[in-house]
């Protein structure tokens, strides 16, 4: 299985488009895993009065074969109001977001497949109760854990919760800083860093201090978390604390809205740039190939793409056409670590990795190897890596670079569909590097970069700064993480391998301290590699 790709490098969703069909009754295994979690405005009130719910589901929230839910006893149902009644049990459910925000979901995107939506939310919790540990906490997790169990990818979490946190004037101030820690945890306990988050701020609150909560839901900056703003929807008399019914169903829409920002909307194909499209062909064809190899391979079972131009092919060590064979030892051989060659057989990878692939230059050193032997390197249990080199180290058309650059990306992830794969890209290198003449077309290119990254500070205001996490081995350049296409995540990091590390070691304590020292020494300074 290709579990991840990396085009220039990294990628992080599981590739898992087959739904299961299990062969009795039972409901298929959902391809696009939602979690629901919070407290009761997320678990849904409306409709219910006195304790009571009326048991009216309007048009928008009606079941549909292809929208399921998790059950309390981690089995797929067709998903119906009240969608909590077996996880929030010690209250009346009625109805929520959830039912609404799938539906609109397929009606706009009828391909995107079943969902899965994955209750976890409990009436009258604060954030404390969701701490890492908790019971709360556990059981989103193990619940998000079971349900991907079959296949299928965490797509997102909605979250609406806060209104406890409001009656207390210490825990509105809090409330910031507990959040943005609980939602590095999941992430981290998911092995999702930059997973897809959508919160709710406040229209409603227990006590007094809701504009407090809702400033810093408002005001979280995270890579990939978005906020949708419940104020002015209606709450029910008497207590005016829940969304009504139909202000459910209008909270669905506006966080399927939000949704869709992490979807990519195809693009016209202009397929005047030859070389784009040869380039894409040549992915696809060993991407088709490495999936089904012969028996007697090796199966790697976390996947890279190598992909770009002569800096990604490896040129290290390369000096009038003649490299100088040196291997450093973060680049050695691996036992975990392959390679799929340019007959389509995977083999141990071994420098100059792109040596049968980019054939009308001598090759050197590249990121691919170190990138390599650094993940197995912190992860031991990663499981073996396959390097899929694509890299020929020809120019492309500068000054088309950018809208190019992103059709490319587009094209790319519709046709593995993988319409959210992460991809982090490495830009040119500053104008430094010694051996490169400045040219007309490299300074264009240059161009188009900077127009697509962020001012440093505006990063930073962002909490770009948790991709920092591994900025202990960077020393260069900039990593920028597509997330989608209309939502680009800008990341001042280093290099491959610090993408990486966002994707897959953000450990939240060194996020903290990774933000201290970002306060304390400013983006710019970089760590030296250890
Ligand atoms: C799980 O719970 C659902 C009701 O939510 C029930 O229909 C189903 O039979 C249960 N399955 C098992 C294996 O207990
Ligand atoms: C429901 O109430 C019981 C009894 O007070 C308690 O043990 C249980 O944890 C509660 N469940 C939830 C989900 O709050
Ligand atoms: C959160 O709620 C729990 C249970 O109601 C309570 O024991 C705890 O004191 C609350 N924590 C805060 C910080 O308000």
């Amino acid at each position: 299985m290709i579990e991840f790709l990396l085009l220039l490098l990294a990628i992080g969703i599981p590739w898992s488009s087959n739904a299961q069909v299990n062969e009795i009754n039972n409901p298929p295994q959902p391809s696009n895993i939602i979690i629901l979690a919070g407290q009761s405005n997320m678990a849904g009130r409306g409709g219910v009065v006195d304790g009571v719910w009326d048991g009216i589901v309007p048009p928008e929230c009606q079941p549909n074969p292809s929208i399921l839910r998790l059950s309390a006893n981690l089995t797929w149902e067709e998903a119906k109001e009240p969608l909590h009644k077996d996880i929030d049990v010690n209250k009346t459910n009625g109805v929520g977001p959830g039912m609404s925000f799938a539906n609109y979901v397929l009606s706009r995107y009828p391909g995107l497949g079943c969902i899965g939506l994955v209750p976890c939310a409990i009436g009258g919790t604060n954030i404390s109760q969701w701490e890492r540990g908790t019971f709360l906490y556990n059981q989103l997790i193990n619940r998000a854990n079971a349900a991907v169990k079959g296949g299928g990818s965490i797509r997102a979490i909605l979250w609406y919760q806060g209104e406890s946190d409001t009656i207390v004037y210490e825990d509105s101030i809090s409330y910031k800083k507990n959040l943005k820690r609980f939602l590095s945890h999941v992430r981290a306990d998911l092995g999702s860093p930059l997973l897809p988050v959508i919160q709710v701020a406040l229209a409603s609150g227990e006590g007094p201090f809701i504009d407090i909560v809702r400033q810093a839901q408002l005001g979280i900056k995270r890579p990939n978390v978005r906020c949708v703003d419940a104020k002015g929807l209606k709450v029910q008399p008497p207590d005016d604390l829940h969304l009504t019914t139909q202000s459910q169903v209008k909270l669905g829409q506006m966080l399927a809205d939000a949704f869709f920002q992490f979807l990519p909307h195809p693009l016209p194909i202009d397929i005047s740039n030859n070389i784009l499209m040869a380039l894409i062909e040549v992915l696809l064809l060993l991407l088709a190939m490495a999936n089904p190899l012969q028996a007697n391979a090796p199966q790697p079972s976390n996947m890279f793409i190598l992909a770009g131009q002569s800096n990604m092919a490896g040129r290290g060590g390369v000096l009038q056409g003649v490299w100088d064979g040196i291997v450093p030892p973060k680049c050695q051989l691996h036992p975990s670590i392959f390679r799929l060659n340019a007959k389509l057989a995977w083999e141990p990878a071994k420098e100059p990795i792109h040596k049968d692939i980019d054939v009308t230059k001598t090759n050197g050193i590249g990121p691919g190897m170190a990138f390599a032997n650094t993940v197995l390197h912190r992860d031991p249990g990663f499981g073996t890596i396959g390097l899929v080199p694509c890299t020929v180290g020809d120019e492309m058309d500068a000054k088309s670079y950018k809208t190019n650059l992103k059709r490319f990306f587009t094209d790319v992830r519709k046709d593995l569909r993988l319409p959210l794969i992460p991809i982090i890209q490495l830009p040119k290198k500053p104008a430094a590097q010694a051996s490169e003449t400045i040219t007309g077309p490299v300074q264009l290119r240059k161009k188009a970069w900077k127009q697509k990254q962020l001012p440093v500070d505006q990063a930073q205001q962002q909490g770009l700064k948790q991709h920092h996490c591994a900025r202990k081995t960077v020393d260069h350049a900039s990593v920028e993480v597509v997330a989608s296409r209309q939502d680009t995540q800008r990341v001042h990091s280093s290099d491959l391998l610090n993408g990486w590390g966002a994707h897959s070691d953000c450990k939240a304590a060194e996020i903290d301290q990774e933000q201290k020292g970002w306060n304390h020494a400013g983006p710019e300074k970089t760590s030296q590699p250890k």
